[in-house]
């Protein structure tokens, strides 16, 4: 469906908006222009805005939302240039049972993904999305995800119905006029199609925060597209982050050669100055963005921040591996973030924040569980409800976010938008185990450090659903942003280790667990600021200054390798920390084969030879 002549934005209906109006920009390319207008002949918007990205156009944008009631302007005294949103409380999260990955083959999704017919799938989206966005503005918001113009970058167009989408996006990406100038007639960008599915009538009111019931986060991994309807939160509307950044473009990444993975990207500096970069994969709600933005608690050490949730991975022209942060932003969950957890997050947000969900204090600051010890006497929870302590439901809602430019934090590293990334020294996989993992091991090779990313889990608690003690496995953290077989992206891993071997030292790779219990229930170990310790001893490790032990599970520090100088880790506690109870990993093994099984021959053989390998080591013991 190709129309002959571009679609002509109307320019009258988009009240504080239409003096500002960019009609189709001089720099649009025709293939950008040809889908736009196919997309708007499909969702039938009132107007089409194309983005420029410019202060002046968000500045308008959270005018106009300000008047339709979506954001809410905190008090400038406290939290100048800031917003709060509050979403539909049916909207609140990504929606992991309403996102689809649909390859021509089922095989290519995998048995860790939603499969869906590519065909059916588009039959049911054209019917969604037919006259989805009647009466609202269609915003054209073109991104590089990456500095402009680095290697290492990647282009998309996002068009969304929702102007909450573009102002986050503003913030997470960077969009507009340059990132449209870099798409030339032959650039590959992807097309990404959001609509909240909730179309405006003739004299229909709108609402603050509109969405639809029906959810589809969809992926076509052959044709590298997104199409997002119903939700307007986070990762199911913000569409360069987890669709495009980590679904789409780890499918790209084993085609070309690279890989998009969920990590954070630290620079650390040494007591003797050397610097190293490390990538870090956590399931989802580890901390992340406290590791990101850690302030070690030992002298000499130093940390910054390239990234906390996403990095591309890519080998330079010298053979090694790169990292870059392919986002602009950061989207972190409020909850649990406070002076004590994470200060370089209090301070980032002190301004230019939209705040999602969060609670609103009398004088028009926000506020949320663990900010303060004790919680205001009255707030305006995240419904918009009245709070008070004894209101016994949460003020803030536990996935209340914050969305601020990286540039912001004390912490980011002269680094971060280096088109060129940076050199990875070492990679960890961490996970939330209350038992059997030890704080720290390092693999003994490549292969090794695959089987330890494919093993990354947590225990279930009793707030998860399923059996309290069960593994839940997230697979290199990316069980829900993985855009093909996650068996494929093993094998992917394994031939990348073997191509990278033979041009460079390749990254060491590293286990972590900050969340391992004694027998009485307790941690046994302070994480935060603490876990600098840690970092410190895998450093060490790549710097070639400490010794370690091997054990049947890996390499562990020595006595004394990690300081416990200053902390309140008993040798009780040290011991507990790192026990290899053999009967617990042959079980553990037991469960890990049957995993891999599910597999089946798509699973490279490393894996369950390292299984083997590791199980003949315990039996040994
Ligand atoms: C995130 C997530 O929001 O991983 O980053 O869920
Ligand atoms: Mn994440």
């Amino acid at each position: 469906m190709t129309l002959t002549a571009p679609h002509r934005t109307d320019l009258t209906g988009d009240a504080a908006m239409d003096d500002k109006v960019p009609a189709i920009p001089q720099n649009a390319p025709q293939s950008v222009i040809t889908w736009v207008n196919d997309v708007a002949k499909l969702t039938k918007p009132a107007n089409i805005h194309w983005c420029d990205g410019s202060a002046q156009e968000y500045d308008a944008l959270t005018r106009t939302m300000i008047e339709t009631g979506t954001l809410l302007r905190l008090n400038p005294e406290h939290r100048p240039y800031s917003f709060l949103a509050r979403s539909d409380p049916k909207d609140v999260a990504r929606v992991e049972a309403r996102t689809f990955i649909c390859s021509e083959d089922p095989d290519d999704a995998g048995p860790t993904n939603n499969w869906r017919d590519p065909k059916e799938m588009r039959t049911t989206l054209t019917e969604l999305f037919d006259g989805s966005m009647r009466g609202r503005t269609m915003y054209v918001i073109p991104f590089s995800m990456g500095p402009l113009g680095s290697p290492l970058a990647k282009l998309g167009v996002q068009v969304t119905d929702s102007p909450y989408v573009v102002a986050s996006m503003a913030i997470m990406t960077r969009m507009g006029a340059k990132a449209l100038d870099l798409i030339g007639p032959k650039t590959e960008w992807v097309p990404a199609v959001h609509s909240v599915g909730a179309p405006l009538q003739d004299g229909d009111e709108d609402v603050p925060w509109p969405s639809n019931d029906t959810k589809y986060i969809s992926h076509f991994p052959e044709s590298r597209e997104i199409w997002s309807f119903g939700s307007a939160y986070g990762g199911n509307a913000l569409l360069a982050k987890k669709s495009f950044a980590l679904r789409i473009a780890s499918v790209i990444a084993r085609d070309e050669g690279w890989l998009a993975e969920h990590m954070l990207i630290l620079k650390v500096t040494n007591p003797r100055g050397r610097v190293f970069h490390v990538a870090a994969a956590f399931p989802s709600a580890c901390g992340k963005t406290n590791l990101a933005m850690m302030r070690p608690s030992i002298p000499g050490w130093k940390v910054e921040t390239i990234g906390d949730d996403i990095a591309w991975l890519r080998p330079g022209p010298d053979g090694r591996l790169r990292a870059i942060n392919p986002e602009a932003g950061f989207f972190g969950v409020a909850p649990g973030t406070s002076p004590a957890t994470n200060a370089t997050a209090v301070e980032t947000i002190w301004g230019n924040t939209i705040f999602t969900n969060v609670a609103l204090r009398d004088d028009g600051d926000v506020w949320w569980e663990g900010l303060t010890d004790k919680a205001p006497d009255h707030l305006t929870d995240w419904q918009g409800n009245d709070w008070t302590p004894a209101s016994g439901t949460p003020a803030a809602h536990p996935n209340s976010r914050f969305t601020v430019s990286a540039r912001q934090a004390p912490s980011i590293a002269d680094t971060w938008d280096d088109p060129n990334g940076v050199v990875l020294d070492a990679i960890i996989f961490g996970g939330r185990r209350a038992h059997n993992v030890p704080l720290v091991v390092e693999a003994r090779d490549w292969e090794h450090g695959v089987f330890m990313g494919a093993n990354i889990s947590s225990e279930r608690t009793a707030a998860a659903e399923g059996k309290v003690g069960e593994l839940r496995r997230d697979p290199f953290a990316m069980m829900p942003f993985c855009g093909y077989n996650m068996a494929d992206h093993w094998s992917h891993w394994l031939a990348m280790g073997e191509s990278l071997r033979k041009n460079a030292v390749v990254p060491r790779i590293f286990q972590v667990n900050w969340f391992r219990k004694g027998d009485d229930g307790r941690f046994l170990w302070p994480g935060f600021a603490e876990n600098s310790r840690v970092l410190a001893w895998i450093l060490d490790r790549v710097d070639g200054q400490v010794g370690a032990t091997d054990t049947p599970i890996g390499l562990v520090p020595r006595d004394g390798g990690i300081d416990r100088a200053g902390i309140d880790v008993t040798d009780e506690d040290w011991a507990e920390l790192f026990a290899i109870d053999r009967d617990a990993w042959l079980d553990e093994l037991a469960g890990t084969e049957e995993f891999l099984r599910t597999f089946g021959d798509r699973l490279p053989a490393a894996l369950p030879n390292q299984l083997q390998d590791i199980r003949r080591r315990l039996q040994d013991t």
